[in-house]
């Protein structure tokens, strides 16, 4: 047998030297895509570590002053804010009360940074319940969809006029991009913007979050959150979230849902974000301390891969230091 010779069609030519291969390259990191997420925790004196997420932390008010602040030095694009309530209860009172940790977190953060980032908020109940669900529920126990949109209406107007710029839509509740718009644009708020997770799917992979918001959660949330089966679902809910006013979809978890990505990416007509949710940070932090993997390498290769299948920006717990790396890089 003959061994065909490549001739003159030869593919690594392109690879052959640093300056080569970053001027072939067709996907490029920026610090300005990315969005950090962060966990503020009522009532701590120091910042808590999190054993599920090494590296990361349940803030203080100040400590997370200063996270923004360092995350504004190192040019990301935003802050994702997720707070954590030392009381639950049946409706998730902390969220719509002003002086609620996230509120009152969010408007630390905007007086830290100003409009230097992009300060978003999450817009969930689960953080704020006691049983830990997304909403409030029946008599029965089941999650009320129409009145879990009366709670994410008054949530956003108070997430508002705390000063988010952004506001992040988790729920998963039919109807609540359309509902949530409404509720801003009636409260004066047209110039907050938001973010649909139209495809969010029910992961396993968001099992370290649980620990970082104290999760009270006994059960799932598939009877709200996607499948993880279905493909063509993912457009019929971004349809429906763009047509309620949505100006940025999201698809989360990232790296298990790169298909989804890539045809949300190749169909929206507003930006599409990916969110690399807690237990892929765990799950690359833990191989790389066992030596398993190359940390670094491993980071940057799971959030470029992101990129490439169609993210505009990403979350994820990596941003400030990624961004650092990009900077040295440059
Ligand atoms: C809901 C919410 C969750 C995450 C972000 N927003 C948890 C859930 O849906 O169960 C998970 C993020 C992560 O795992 O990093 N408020």
């Amino acid at each position: 047998m003959t061994v065909p010779t490549p001739g003159r069609i030869r593919p690594r030519r392109l690879r052959r030297t640093p300056a080569m291969r970053r001027l072939a390259a067709q996907t490029r990191l920026h610090p300005a895509d990315l969005v950090l997420p962060v966990f503020v925790r009522e009532g701590l004196d120091a910042p808590r570590p999190l054993t599920s997420m090494p590296g990361v932390v349940q803030h203080t008010r100040d400590s997370l002053r200063q996270e923004a602040a360092r995350a504004a030095a190192a040019g990301i694009g935003g802050i994702m804010l997720f707070g954590v309530p030392v009381h639950r209860d049946a409706v998730g009172s902390g969220a719509t009360d002003p002086d609620g940790i996230l509120n009152v977190a969010l408007a630390d953060v905007v007086a830290e940074v100003g409009d230097a980032l992009v300060v978003q908020a999450d817009l969930c109940l689960d953080e704020f319940t006691d049983h830990g669900h997304c909403g409030v529920l029946t008599a029965d126990g089941v999650v009320d969809n129409d009145a879990t949109l009366e709670r994410y209406a008054a949530m956003a107007v108070a997430q508002a006029e705390a000063g988010a710029h952004l506001v992040g839509l988790s729920g998963m509740m039919d109807g609540q991009t359309g509902v949530v718009r409404d509720a801003l644009d009636a409260a004066g708020h047209h110039e907050v913007a938001v973010l649909a997770y139209a495809a969010k799917y029910a992961s396993a992979f968001y099992g370290p979050f649980r620990e970082a918001v104290e999760s009270q959660l006994d059960g799932d949330r598939r009877t709200y959150q996607m499948d993880p089966a279905n493909r063509r679902e993912a457009a019929r809910e971004v349809a429906i979230d763009v047509a309620e006013g949505a100006d940025v979809v999201m698809v989360k978890p990232a790296m298990s849902y790169l298909d989804v990505l890539a045809d949300v990416a190749a169909s929206s007509t507003v930006p599409v974000w990916a969110y690399q949710v807690s237990g892929e940070y765990a799950m690359i932090e833990a191989a790389s301390a066992r030596g398993w993997i190359g940390r670094r390498s491993a980071v940057t290769e799971s959030v470029l891969s992101i990129r490439r299948a169609g993210a505009d920006a990403i979350l994820t717990y990596w941003a400030t230091e990624l961004a650092g790396w990009l900077a040295e890089e440059q």
